[in-house]
């Protein structure tokens, strides 16, 4: 049973003001608050614990390396991967994509294929096109149809014995579009081929069981779910990162550096070159046991009902329209309403207390789908509450009035 105070109590950063107003932060597929938890953790870590890792003998240095390689074990639960080794830690989802695709710039000919969709973050397009402008292998694009849902015919079209590789977000952060990746990995691998996704919005909304799910890489951010930014993962089957080359070169990484040849390290180092942030790991543990103390299914169940909620009221108010009503939605709710700009209901919000995200949302491609500049997108988190709506759609018809 959610209890509201020791769940708000959690967050610090829930009580403060913004404008004398109490914040109200709606902004949560942007960046989740951290608990107490985690920032306990992180003052424990650089005034008792501090060291590098892997590096030492001395008793600090086994202590930083242990708490890390702790998170490493609690991250592969979190996601049930088969082995900790297959947990690379990145500094955010972006760089594991970019990880990624650096390594697929090596392997990719002309002619291979990567297929990607229409509503992917620009951080799952961009690394692509690099990879496909020097490889000459070809990016091909899932539409998606006008409620957001991807058009799963087209894929099964796209979809041949050159594709090599997949890469497919599991949650939309401009439409909320929940994807149905276990089909798209299914239907992948019967060509052979490779799918990653991008789990930047699921891995604090969804259970992520990367085996159940037969997934080959996945990937999200530590500061979507509670902890701290800059830390980030990869998680890929021990046998494809195995066949992976490197992706930066430098310290830790390496078996034997020898001006004629060097050796790599085995996973997870082999993709961990340099100093990471040691403190941010560990202290993301801390974020993970919050929601497994919680448990992923209720706060599913409980931001279900938070989105059911948002959605009706916002629909009742005049000249709004809201960008994705697929059948499977996240709690994360795009709309403009006529005659008014994303970025003025914004700011009057603002005003008001409340954090919203406006915007193309790093998406402009399903922007221009819907042949729009941006939205106003309110995406929610564990913590938030009904009070919380009703007063953010009172602030909207306030705003409303005063900008129409
Ligand atoms: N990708 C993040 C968002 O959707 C930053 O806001």
């Amino acid at each position: 049973m959610r209890n509201e105070k020791e769940i708000r109590d959690l967050f610090p950063l829930l009580d403060i003001k913004v404008n004398d107003r109490p914040l109200i932060y709606l902004d949560n597929a942007a960046t989740t608050q951290k608990s107490k938890e985690v920032i306990s953790e992180i003052e424990k870590f650089y005034s008792l614990e501090n060291s590098n890792i892997h590096r030492g003998v001395h008793h600090l240095s086994q202590l930083s390396t242990d708490n890390f390689e702790k998170s490493r074990i609690t991250v592969q639960n979190f996601i049930n991967a088969e082995h900790n080794h297959e947990i690379i830690f990145t500094k955010g989802t972006t760089e594991s994509i970019n990880l990624l695709a650096s390594c697929y710039r090596e392997i990719l000919k002309k002619d291979d294929e990567i297929i990607i969709s229409e509503m992917e973050h620009h951080s799952n397009i961009v690394p692509w096109q690099i990879c496909c402008q020097n490889t000459g292998a070809k990016l091909k694009i899932i539409p998606f149809d006008e409620h957001g849902n991807l058009d799963l015919e087209t894929f099964k079209n796209l979809l041949n014995t050159n594709t090599k590789l997949v890469a497919i977000t599991h949650i939309s952060n401009s439409l909320g579009t929940i994807n149905p990746i276990e089909e798209i990995i299914k239907l992948s691998h019967e060509k052979n081929a490779k799918v990653l996704i991008d789990g930047a919005q699921s891995a604090a909304h969804v259970k992520i069981d990367v085996q159940n799910l037969d997934a080959d890489f996945y990937c999200f951010s530590a500061h979507k779910l509670f902890g701290p930014t800059g830390v980030g993962v990869l998680y890929g089957k021990e046998e494809l990162l195995n066949l992976l080359p490197p992706y930066q070169g430098g310290g830790e990484m390496i078996k034997e550096v020898d001006f004629e040849k060097t050796t790599f390290a085995p996973l997870p180092f082999k993709f961990e070159a340099g100093t990471p942030n040691i403190c941010g790991v560990v202290a993301f543990k801390k974020a993970i046991e919050l929601i497994q103390r919680i448990g992923i299914d209720n706060i599913k169940e409980y931001e279900d009902k938070l989105l059911s909620y948002a959605t009706e009221k916002l629909t009742k108010i005049g000249g709004l329209k809201i960008y994705g009503q697929a059948k499977l939605k996240s709690a994360i709710i795009s709309f403009n309403i006529e005659g008014i700009h994303h970025y003025d209901l914004g700011l009057i919000l603002d005003k008001m207390g409340i954090a919203i995200r406006t915007g193309h949302h790093c998406t402009q491609p399903v922007m221009k789908k819907f042949k729009i500049a941006g939205t106003a997108r309110i995406s929610f988190a564990y913590y938030n509450t009904f009070n919380e709506i009703d007063k953010c759609i009172d602030a909207i018809e306030k705003a409303k009035k005063m900008l129409l």
